[in-house]
């Protein structure tokens, strides 16, 4: 018997339904999301912030990772199961210029693009592979908007499994298409957009016994949750008033809600902070609902300039509501020009990050221009992927080359002769 199995069990978030840990399960039998639950009553919450603090000290292996420092909250297995390349351990900058296009004093941003393979999915991905190993699965696979697919390439080959990547043709950037290639996935790349990628994958799944390793996955959730404890512990345990968030498959920020829930039920932070998800307007079947009221419905034809997050029917849509509502916070929309200018002053401030992650600081600025977050609070916004993704959003940005977007913030390249009488003439005008 695994260790895994002591006292955790898979959960339905909509039943009692209850499953182990050992059996391959995405779902209950009700077809509710599952989730890990795990009794943390034995836990002494001030052991355990010495016993983090301790390990963050490591210069290798497991502790030094910053998913699995958290295990307790992760996942326990044995430390020779574990696949980790001490993902995490990501700066908490602060916002500078970014702050000040958003209007908030205190604005801070947690780069999840500075992970192994440029996004926060390795945090999740971790976790994911880790328990691909405890159940002895041979071949992985996901559909992807790119950063999944990179990621779950990366750790796949790591830990000597094939992986099988399922992508929108035609859709995802550049960047990651290159690391999904380059770590040896094999890569598919359908006729249809990601919702439709997500559908056959889960069937491809279920009917060739492969592991699947989408969000849909309660392992990779449990990853990702570390996200939350880390920004939590470089704040010495002080919660921000808001953490701001991008959406589109909706995993992350339920991951987010959950960590803040177990350390919320622990006692290890006092006051819980909202949390604010990010749609862009094409591809906002979250925000619909929430300004709506109304029923879950996905978009048909979701678009959107930030191809990480252009989905239109989230799988953890449920999770994510009930977090958001826990934490009494909020969804908000935003455009490409707001997007595209966010991200103009994340890149410029000197921090950089892809078109999705911007959805952070676009979204922050929203919301205080509508009054929902003040000037004064203190705010975490998270950059999810690494700048060097998605380049040709930067360049056509730059040459004020993209389509319905003005490059407002546009910082060209200026051609000159190679003569010093033609370079000084641009630089002294
Ligand atoms: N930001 C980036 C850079 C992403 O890659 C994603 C998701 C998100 C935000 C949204 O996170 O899905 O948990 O709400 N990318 C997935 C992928 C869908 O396939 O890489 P979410």
């Amino acid at each position: 018997m695994s260790r895994a199995k002591m006292g955790t069990s898979l959960a339905c978030i909509k039943c009692p339904g209850k499953y182990p840990l050992d059996k391959i399960r995405y779902r209950c039998e009700c077809g509710g999301l599952l989730e890990v639950e795990r009794d943390l009553s034995k836990l002494d919450p001030s052991k355990l912030l010495k016993t983090w603090e301790k390990r963050w000290r490591s210069k290798r292996g497991v502790d030094a990772s910053g998913v699995w420092r958290y295990r307790e909250f992760i996942l326990d297995i044995p430390e020779d199961m574990i696949i980790s390349k001490e993902e995490g351990n990501t700066r908490l900058y602060d916002g500078g210029k970014a702050a000040r296009f958003a209007g908030i004093n205190k604005f801070m941003l947690k780069h999840e693009g500075e992970n192994p393979t440029g996004s926060f999915k390795d945090r999740g991905m971790t976790c994911g592979i880790s328990a691909a190993k405890m159940l002895q699965a041979k071949t992985v696979a996901c559909a992807s908007t790119g950063n999944t697919s990179a990621s779950m390439a990366a750790y796949a080959s790591t830990a000597d499994m094939k992986s099988l990547i399922f992508i929108p043709e035609g859709k995802i950037a550049y960047g990651k298409l290159a690391q999904a290639l380059a770590y040896g996935g094999k890569t598919l790349q359908i006729d249809g957009n990601f919702d439709a990628a997500m559908d056959l994958v889960q069937k491809i799944c279920s009917e060739l016994d492969i592991y699947l390793l989408n969000s849909i996955n309660p392992f990779r959730i449990e990853g990702q949750k570390a996200i939350c404890f880390e920004i939590l512990q470089q704040l010495d345990w002080t919660s921000p008033d808001w953490i701001v968030i991008p959406g589109g498959n909706l995993g992350n920020n339920s991951a987010f809600s959950k960590a803040l829930m177990e350390l919320h039920g622990l006692g290890i932070i006092k006051k819980i902070p909202k949390i604010a998800v990010i749609q862009a307007e094409g591809a906002n079947p979250l925000y619909r609902m929430w300004s709506y009221g109304s029923k879950f419905a996905p978009v048909k034809n979701p678009d959107t300039i930030a191809t990480a997050i252009k989905i239109g029917n989230p799988v953890s849509w449920e999770k994510s509501m009930k977090g958001i509502k826990w934490s009494s916070g909020t969804v908000e929309q935003v455009s490409e020009q707001e997007i595209m200018d966010a991200k103009a002053m994340v890149d410029s401030a000197g921090i950089g990050a892809e078109p999705a992650s911007c959805c952070s600081v676009a979204g922050a600025r929203k919301l205080v221009d509508k009054g929902v977050i003040s000037k004064d609070d203190f705010v975490v916004g998270i950059l999810t992927g690494n700048m060097m993704k998605d380049p040709d959003s930067v360049i056509g940005y730059h040459t004020n080359k993209l389509e319905g977007v003005k490059g407002n913030f546009a910082n060209a390249p200026i051609k000159v002769k190679a003569d010093v009488e033609s370079v000084k003439k641009i630089l002294l005008s």
